[in-house]
């Protein structure tokens, strides 16, 4: 069945221009030779973001639309992850010349557009020779066409069988003329011989080189002539024709079924999984095994040594009938692009798979397989974790938040409502600390605010404390500095938070006080009437305070400063002491204790803020005193009460003679209560004064000089003071 294709070929009369690249920035465009195409690249930056291309060749300018390239052997695409446009033309692409299958020559014009909408036309001229020698057959599964080619004298050709050719072989004689024809072969349908015209009409293109017959068919699933099927649950598409050619009494058919397999790769959570048929039958057929056949992949149209595929991670699975092509999310070889969306962190991954498997049939002819597949993840939501790491003893908000991609910077915090950069918060005491995330190339932030930087909320009739934080947290995407935010909030809780509370014992000259120390007693002031209990203000007023770590006690000596005293007479009195607690802030009284005990009367001087002086006085200790006989300085003014050693007198201030003196801070009241009484050594009457004196802060009177009525802030200190026998 050999023999010689005698068509001929094209002959270029036209005298191209030379490339203009004088102009140009470096690596604006630039041309590579591959194994079976031209790859010509233009960075986005110099060609605008939809640069497109023209073939040319003698019979003018060919647009490579996508219906075009895809009939004619081009492949176009703009790739603005990696920034580039790129044009794959194949060697048997239409407008390219052939010499003898070893020498291609391109011609492009490359339109470029840039920002204001002018258009710009550059040539762009390359020379390839073949890179590798062909094989007897060779398919190439492009992105958007199926290729064939055979070489010329080929026999026999693999995967049909007898069957088959017997029925083409009767069409064949019945209807082929001694021009080209071709019959698709479908699934239960007849063959139908159609000339080359109508086949191309239909988007089918045949092309018969030096020394090869090509056929190349765009992908058209469902269309008039190809078919997809399922080759163990993976897809593939065929186009099966078969190429008749009658001269005189001999028959040449030439078998180019052409066959890919489509699958689109998908996103197992980890990475891109592909998959192929490990034979593909229309291609080889079952009978050679696995030894015979060859497999490796790359990215980006090229082969990638197996320590290179291994050290980026991707993994190549040969099996009895699946090759499973796995690789991970973010593998170096592929582009990945994060952005914002919707306040929400996005990614996606874009690898562009090569494929390549060479197989040998029995007659030891050997068919390349070549296929480009690009392969995308869906959009991924990365959700960001917040982990609520607080322990309440610690008395500090510990947050987690995780599941941050690592172009992911953390630059802010609000807390709530105040905002912090990260330098700021350090300075202010709280701790911000990136972590990595074991395994992964996730990492998190973990933010440690004390509970004292922090707004809290009590409900004392609840006992209930309450700390609670919102946070805003501030994240960019790098490089491109593309902000998002995300809210938590924290609360802590606290039960059984009450005021403290105090016990009071009486004592025979003081009350005691004990207040047992709990956790949250911070949170209040303890205090005596508007002045805060510190040690201080004990030691100033004779007041005996102990703290330890368990408890306060105190222990206030009678008549000290913040008594007040009632039901005086002549052998007892109540005496009466307040402590308290309250908030520092509004000074709330929150609880207090007012602890009155009853004390043996000996001599008391009361001086009330009424303006009452009450005075208890022991007239026992001046021998032959009569205690009737005593009164004060105004002598109408006597005693309410005595008996035998004491006598009472309450008065108010401004009667019974009582003397009133003004020095700088202090008004004193003075009064003398005289005791008559005789003396064995002496004849004439003696009588005995007491002084008694209330002295009161002018600062507390005010009132005596707005109003003219006594009342003090506070009651006055009085005195007794000595007794002196004086002869009358
Ligand atoms: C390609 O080859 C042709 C003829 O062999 C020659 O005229 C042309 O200059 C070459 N072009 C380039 C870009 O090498
Ligand atoms: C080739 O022959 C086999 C066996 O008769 C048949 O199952 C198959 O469908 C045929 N192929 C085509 C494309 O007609
Ligand atoms: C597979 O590769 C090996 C070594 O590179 C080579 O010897 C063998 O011929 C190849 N087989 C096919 C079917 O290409
Ligand atoms: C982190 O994100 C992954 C997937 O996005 C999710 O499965 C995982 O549960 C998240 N981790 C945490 C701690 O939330
Ligand atoms: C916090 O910062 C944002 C911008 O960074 C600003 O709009 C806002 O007013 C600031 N809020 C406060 C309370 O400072
Ligand atoms: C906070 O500041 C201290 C020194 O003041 C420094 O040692 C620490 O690394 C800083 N932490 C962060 C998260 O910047
Ligand atoms: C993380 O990796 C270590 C060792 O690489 C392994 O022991 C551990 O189980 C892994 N943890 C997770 C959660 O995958
Ligand atoms: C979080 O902070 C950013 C920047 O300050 C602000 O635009 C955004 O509205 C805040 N979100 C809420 C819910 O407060
Ligand atoms: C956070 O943790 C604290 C302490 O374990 C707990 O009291 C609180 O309920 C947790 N939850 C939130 C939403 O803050
Ligand atoms: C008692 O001591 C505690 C610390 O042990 C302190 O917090 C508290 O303020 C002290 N109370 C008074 C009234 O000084």
């Amino acid at each position: 069945m050999a023999f010689v294709f005698w068509f001929g070929v094209f002959v270029l009369l036209s005298i191209w221009p030379s490339v203009r690249c004088s102009d140009l920035p470096r690596g604006a465009i630039e041309t590579a030779c591959r194994d079976r195409y031209l790859l010509v690249t233009t960075q986005l930056s110099f060609a605008g973001n939809e640069p497109r291309f023209e073939a040319i060749d003698a019979d003018g300018v060919h647009p490579i639309t996508k219906q075009y390239g895809s009939e004619c052997g081009y492949m176009f695409s703009i790739l603005p992850l990696s920034g580039h446009a790129e044009l794959r033309a194949s060697y048997f692409s239409c407008h390219t010349d052939n010499q003898d299958d070893e020498v291609f020559t391109f011609s492009f014009n490359l339109i470029t557009i840039d920002a204001k909408g002018v258009e710009t036309t550059y040539t762009v001229n390359a020379n390839c020779s073949l890179p590798l020698p062909w094989s007897p057959r060779e398919v190439s599964c492009e992105e958007n066409y199926m290729e064939v080619s055979v070489r010329g004298d080929v026999s026999g050709l693999p995967g049909t069988k007898a069957d088959n050719w017997t029925a083409a072989l009767a069409t064949a004689h019945s209807s082929a003329t001694s021009t080209w024809q071709v019959m698709f072969q479908q699934e239960g349908q007849q063959l139908t011989p159609m000339s080359l015209s109508e086949a191309r009409e239909l988007g089918y293109v045949f092309y018969l080189t030096q020394g090869r017959l090509v056929f190349r068919s765009p992908y058209t699933p469902g269309s008039v002539m190809g078919s997809v099927t399922m080759v163990n649950g993976m897809l593939v598409e065929m186009v099966y024709p078969i190429l008749v050619s009658r001269q005189r009494w001999v028959v040449i058919m030439v078998d180019l079924v052409v066959a890919c397999s489509t699958d689109e790769g998908m996103y197992d959570g980890a990475g891109l999984v592909w998959q192929t048929p490990t034979l593909l039958s229309p291609l080889v057929s079952g009978l050679f095994g696995l030894e015979s056949s060859n497999i490796s992949m790359g990215v980006d149209g090229q082969l990638l040594d197996e320590p290179i595929t291994a050290e980026r991670g991707y993994s190549l699975d040969i099996g009895d009938t699946t090759v499973q092509i796995s690789i991970p999310f973010n593998a170096a070889g592929g582009y990945r692009k994060s952005f914002v969306m919707n306040n929400m962190y996005h990614e996606f991954y874009v690898v562009r798979l090569y494929y390549e498997q060479t197989f040998m049939d029995d007659s030891g002819v050997e068919t390349r397989l070549r296929l480009h597949r690009p392969m995308n993840t869906p959009l991924l939501i990365q959700h960001i974790s917040i982990i609520n790491q607080t322990v309440l003893e610690d008395r500090v908000f510990t947050v987690y938040l995780g599941n941050l991609s690592y172009d992911v910077d953390l630059v802010a915090v609000k807390l709530n409502g105040h905002n912090f950069t990260i330098p700021e918060a350090n300075k202010s005491g709280l701790v911000i600390t990136m972590v990595p995330q074991p395994n992964s190339t996730l990492h998190a932030y973990i933010l440690r605010v004390p509970f004292d930087a922090v707004i809290h909320k009590l409900y004392p009739t609840e006992g209930l404390l309450e700390y609670s934080l919102e946070i805003n947290y501030t994240l960019v995407i790098l490089p491109q500095e593309e902000p998002y935010f995300y809210l938590a909030s924290v609360v802590a809780q606290f039960n059984d938070v009450f005021p403290p509370v105090f016990k009071g014992v009486c004592n025979e000259k003081s009350i005691s006080f004990q207040m047992d120390h709990k956790p949250f007693d911070y949170l209040w002031e303890v205090g005596v009437g508007p002045y805060r209990l510190t040690p201080n203000l004990a030691a100033k007023r004779g007041y005996v305070m102990r703290n330890d770590s368990k408890r306060l006690t105190l222990e206030v000596p009678l008549f000290s400063v913040g008594f007040t005293y009632k039901d005086i007479n002549l052998k007892q009195f109540r005496g009466t002491f307040e402590i308290l607690s309250r908030f520092p802030k509004t000074l709330e009284v929150k609880s207090s204790l007012a602890k009155a005990c009853l004390f043996q009367t000996t001599e008391v001087i009361v001086c009330s803020t009424e303006g009452v002086m009450t005075v208890v006085s022991m007239i026992l200790a001046i021998p032959g005193s009569e205690p009737s006989r005593t009164s004060l300085r105004d002598s109408t003014c006597m005693p309410q009460a005595m008996d035998d050693t004491r006598v009472l007198f309450s008065f108010r201030l401004d009667t019974c003679g009582t003397r009133v003196q003004f020095d700088y801070q202090h008004l004193t009241y003075e009064n003398e209560i005289t005791i008559e009484h005789t003396s064995q050594s002496v004849e004439a009457p003696v009588s005995t004064r007491v002084t008694v004196r209330c002295v009161y802060p002018l600062s507390g009177l005010y009132k005596l000089f707005a109003y003219r009525r006594f009342e003090a802030d506070s009651p006055g200190f009085g005195t007794i003071l000595t007794r002196v026998p004086v002869k009358n």
